[in-house]
């Protein structure tokens, strides 16, 4: 039985499910001859690790118990007030130090997977060392690979070593499909892709004729957006996924490099409006311009999508008119969609859809990675 030691950093909806489903797949993965040992688990606060993690884990009642706190709200640190022995809680001034002796004990021996389910600039440092040390790196966090090229480079220095399907399109097989062409030689000329499962669903609505006004308030109470809209409406969280993918492509390109289209403009942006603010009276003085833009297209036989285009050095992102009758005029509601042109998908784009983000879809994109690790553990 080949044993991955696992120490994940964030608690929130993605790496609960992680915990859930590493629980739920004991018998699988004793089929496949794998036995996942979770060795830590941190939040932003605290780390919770075993008394031995060379000889022990956290076992799946304490990790039941890990959720129910997360998920309650609570912080980590709350399960010191259990202490039944077998485990101990670090708080924030140990956590990095712990974590890293972690690393130092497992990397080089056992091995090691950390798992990043933040969302967090802070975990950089910890993979940085990881890596050092020798362990594995699983992210679903794209801030990591989104820095500077410095941290990039660190961290895809030994492709085997690192997995982050989950940074793209969820559980969606994207990396995974990207690697193999690459690895085949066959050029990637050109992605286009319907990153973000909430403008995805705002753009379709448009087309339905509705108001952008209307369609977000409609989004953000269907729980599709951010509790402040503009975070997806900015394309930031596009651009971030455009700039790994173009990175995967061997492109030397930092975020400042990448044009992107905001949805509002910068004097209804979050330090000069507030979120209610904005829903109420900023957003509808933007209807008329995005309702002409819709009859533009429609009138040429497009619709409008919010998409992020890789050519060339260039990434793009923002809103662009696309044919009807393609796999991205097709789409709807709030579904992913890349389609990949290269020489052995020259005319008709390999075309990667489905729901493109959700915690349940996301975790089970990490677990496979860490699955996908098996071979560098014994
Ligand atoms: N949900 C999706 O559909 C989806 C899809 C694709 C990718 N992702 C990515 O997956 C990641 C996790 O998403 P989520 O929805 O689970 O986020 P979330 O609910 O906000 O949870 C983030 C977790 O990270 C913890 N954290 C913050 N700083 C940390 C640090 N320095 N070290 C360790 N842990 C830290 C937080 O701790 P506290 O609890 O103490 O605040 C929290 O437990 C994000 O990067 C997101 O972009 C999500």
């Amino acid at each position: 039985m080949k044993k991955i030691a696992v120490l994940l950093m964030g608690c929130g909806g993605v790496g609960r499910h992680l915990l859930q489903h590493i629980a739920s797949c004991r018998s699988l993965h004793a089929k496949m001859g794998v036995q996942l040992r979770v060795v830590g688990v941190c939040d932003s606060k605290s780390l919770v690790a075993p008394m031995d993690v060379l000889k022990e884990e956290l076992n799946d009642e304490l990790l039941s118990e890990v959720c129910r706190i997360k998920s309650s709200g609570l912080a980590l640190s709350k399960l010191g007030a259990l202490e039944k022995g077998g485990y101990r809680v670090f708080n924030a001034s140990e956590l990095s130090r712990e974590t890293e002796e972690i690393a130092k004990l497992l990397g080089k021996s056992a091995g090691l997977a950390v798992v990043d389910c933040s969302a967090s600039m802070e975990t950089i440092e910890i993979l940085m060392k990881a890596v050092d040390l020798g362990c594995c790196v699983v992210l679903a966090n794209k801030k990591p690979l989104t820095s500077t090229l410095e941290h990039y480079d660190k961290l895809a220095l030994h492709p085997r070593f690192i997995r982050h399907e989950s940074t793209v399109g969820a559980g969606l097989p994207v990396i995974a499909s990207l690697n193999r062409i690459i690895s085949s030689g066959d050029p990637v000329h050109r992605i286009v892709g319907s990153l973000s499962g909430t403008l995805g669903y705002v753009m379709s609505e448009l087309e339905d004729g509705k108001p952008l006004s209307q369609v977000v308030q409609a989004a953000k109470t269907l729980g599709y957006t951010e509790p402040d809209p503009r975070d997806d409406l900015s394309g930031m969280d596009v651009a971030r996924k455009g700039l790994i993918l173009a990175r995967l492509l061997g492109k030397r390109i930092i975020m400042d490099s990448i044009k992107i289209e905001s949805m509002y403009p910068e004097e209804m942006g979050p330090g000069l409006m507030s979120v209610d603010d904005f829903l109420h009276n900023g957003i509808v003085k933007l209807d008329q311009n995005i309702e002409e833009r819709v009859k533009r297209a429609s009138s040429n036989g497009c619709v409008l999508r919010y998409v992020c285009v890789i050519e060339g050095s260039s990434v793009q992102v923002g809103i662009r008119e696309v044919p009807k009758d393609s796999p991205l005029g097709r789409l709807r509601g709030s579904d992913n969609i890349v389609e990949i042109y290269s020489r052995c998908y020259k005319e008709q784009p390999l075309v990667i859809q489905g729901a493109g983000a959700g915690n349940d879809t996301t975790a089970a994109g990490v677990l496979a990675d860490i699955i996908d690790l098996q071979d560098l553990f014994h």
